[in-house]
């Protein structure tokens, strides 16, 4: 049997990217999908994924910084398949730049889409979850969060922010038999990585013990075995996807 036969799962930042292969492959192993982001014909690919590993699937469109768009999916998500089981928080977004450089508007945008949008979804199905008494969330964090860098003071804050917040809503829900972890991906190769000049990616490169970009699939795989029952004693942890740049 699939390993989420008969599970739903909520994917945001979906249509591309990590979020698009965490969806795919939530649906190849068994679980019905609800897909989330800004406008839901981006996800017109993601849902052919889904289609194709013949499971169910529904698109939100969904700004994750808006409380009311944030509940009404939630709703949508309980409606349509009856419940929900597995929240990926994985929608996100960079404006780098120095701190000395750094507009209000962008460190806004950042901790508004990173961590004020984890924060609305968790809350958003902690209570569906904690109704039925089962559930997982996986944060999409940064090893940013963990290290800082220099030109992203706006995003390192928000995926410490992940992190932290992670930790307390593992908490608070623990006794729910609601379990929330994060993985804090290292260089991955997608749209938000491929914009950086190439001087940048051979530094980073240089900072990887394994010697490559990881890929989203290797990312997927991680944020799969925590939302499973393989991870069934574990809550309010952070899994980093690495290529062994960090080593906690
Ligand atoms: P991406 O830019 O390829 O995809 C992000 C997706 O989120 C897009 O589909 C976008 O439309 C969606 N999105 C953005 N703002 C949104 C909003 N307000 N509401 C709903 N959806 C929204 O990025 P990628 O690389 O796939 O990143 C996914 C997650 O992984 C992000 O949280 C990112 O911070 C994190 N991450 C990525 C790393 C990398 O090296 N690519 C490294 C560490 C973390």
């Amino acid at each position: 049997m699939a390993m989420f036969e008969g599970k739903v799962a909520l994917v945001t930042g979906a249509a591309r990217g990590i979020g698009q292969a965490i969806a795919k492959k939530l649906a190849v192993e068994g679980c019905d999908v609800a897909l989330c982001d800004l406008k839901a014909e981006w996800l017109a690919e993601t849902v052919g994924l889904v289609e194709a590993a013949g499971r169910k699937v529904k698109c939100f469109e969904v700004d994750v910084s808006q409380a009311a768009a944030v509940d009404a999916a939630v709703s949508g998500v309980v409606e349509a398949f009856g419940k929900v089981d597995i929240l990926v928080n994985n929608a996100g977004i960079t404006k780098d730049t120095l701190m000395i450089r750094m507009s209000e508007q962008d460190w806004d945008a950042v901790l508004s889409v990173n961590l004020k949008g984890t924060f609305l979804f968790t809350k958003a199905v902690a209570r569906p979850m904690m109704k039925q008494r089962s559930g997982a969330i996986v944060n999409v964090a940064s090893i940013i969060g963990l290290i800082g860098n220099a030109g992203q003071c706006n995003y390192a804050a928000s995926k410490a922010g992940v992190i932290a917040l992670t930790k307390s809503a593992a908490k608070e829900l623990a006794a729910r038999n609601v379990r929330v972890n994060a993985v804090a991906p290292g260089f991955i190769q997608t749209r938000m990585t491929d914009v950086l000049p190439e001087d940048v990616r051979k530094k980073m490169l240089d900072l990887i013990p394994m010697s490559r970009f990881g890929q989203p699939e290797d990312v997927a795989n991680v944020v799969l075995f925590l939302a499973s029952d393989a991870a069934s004693y574990m809550t309010g942890q952070v899994l980093p996807v690495c290529g062994g740049m960090v080593m906690q």
